[in-house]
């Protein structure tokens, strides 16, 4: 019975991450990086190149981009959820090192080759692969999403990939962020995405709502690749000073809250509470990021916290508001305020 449970509980998890990336997203968020991939190979780890648009567009930029190879690996279910005739449940790999005479090869002018193993990211065969890449450049499986940045981070490869916003204060991811070691991208639009998902009931509302599509909100780009908008400086147009009021402290935390990042007070030097969204601003030579509230990790607010207070989550005047990261103004540090 709990075999059965869990094996239930996977096929649903593994329906759930059956969602495809469109090229136009990822021409757009590409665009801010073309000077690091030249020379690179790309490896593209959860990506059937005969549905993947992650695969069509390094194909169709090879040249472009300057890139030496692309691998892409898929994972033995992804194959069989769009594609009734290649249910053999064959995980599969492809290497194009550039020069095809079509300029918009298919998997097939290239040649798959089948994977000894499922194609798991996390098997060794695709460990191996995944040493021989420069970048990693993908849409993960949500459900996987913190062993997924878990392994790439520890393999010191540079990354581009989607995810949920939600996933910034996970354990495994949070930690990377504040030490600068991964950073948003530019994002999408109106910080959501539409997917293909042909199985889907789509709950967007009918402005929204794209047929054959999912609609999906606070999905942002991770990278470890530096790009200009992490250098541009958020100008702070508010004032704490004589405004201390519309900036109330915390009852369990060591610092005041702004609930909306344009509201970040220009001459504040010490600890501020911001929403997670404040990321799509960071400049990492303007704030530092100091920790998250409690609720989101044990010891992640490097000492703000108050425990004797006993709540986790940061709260004005017996009131919680939601999930709350610390930073500091770099350019005021004076004192420990
Ligand atoms: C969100 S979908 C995105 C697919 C594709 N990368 C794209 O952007 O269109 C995540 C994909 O990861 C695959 N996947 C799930 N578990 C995996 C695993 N353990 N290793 C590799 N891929 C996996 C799923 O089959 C699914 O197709």
């Amino acid at each position: 019975m709990a075999n059965e449970n869990s094996s239930l509980h996977t096929a649903k998890r593994n329906k759930k991450d059956e969602f495809y990336t469109q090229i136009v997203d990822i021409e757009r968020e590409m665009r801010h990086y073309r000077s690091h991939f030249k020379d690179k190979v790309v490896y593209c780890n959860c990506d059937d190149p005969y549905v993947s648009a992650f695969f069509e567009y390094f194909t169709k930029n090879f040249e472009f981009l300057g890139l030496k190879k692309l691998i892409t690996t898929c994972y033995k279910s992804q194959h069989m959820d769009l594609f009734s005739q290649n249910d053999a449940e064959q995980a599969i790999k492809l290497e194009y090192s550039g020069g095809a005479s079509n300029s918009l090869p298919t998997p097939d002018d290239i040649g798959v080759t089948p994977l000894e193993g499922d194609g798991d990211f996390r098997s060794q065969e695709c460990i191996e692969i995944l040493k021989t890449a420069d970048i990693v450049v993908t849409n993960p499986p949500f459900s996987l999403f913190s062993e997924y940045v878990a392994q790439l981070a520890g393999s010191g490869k540079k990354f581009l990939i989607i995810g949920h916003q939600n996933a910034i204060t996970y354990k495994e991811v949070f930690p990377l962020i504040k030490e600068n070691r991964m950073w948003l991208g530019y994002g999408f639009k109106r910080n959501m995405a539409h997917f293909i998902a042909p199985h889907y009931e789509d709950t967007a509302s009918d402005a929204d709502h794209r047929e054959g599509m999912i609609r999906v909100s606070g999905v942002v780009w991770y990278t470890n690749l530096d790009h200009s908008l992490r250098h541009e400086e958020m100008i702070l147009v508010q004032r704490y000073h004589g405004n201390e009021a519309a900036y109330p402290r915390y009852d369990n935390y060591a610092a005041i809250e702004v609930s909306r990042t344009q509201d970040i007070p220009a001459d504040y030097d010490g600890a501020m509470g911001v929403p997670i969204t404040f990321l799509t601003k960071y400049n990492p030579e303007q704030f530092e990021i100091i920790g998250a509230t409690e609720s989101e990790g044990t010891g992640f607010s490097s000492g703000l916290w108050k425990p004797e207070s006993g709540v986790a989550q940061a709260a004005i005047n017996g009131v919680r508001v939601y999930k709350r990261l610390f930073i500091r103004n770099r350019k005021l540090v004076t004192s420990e305020a």
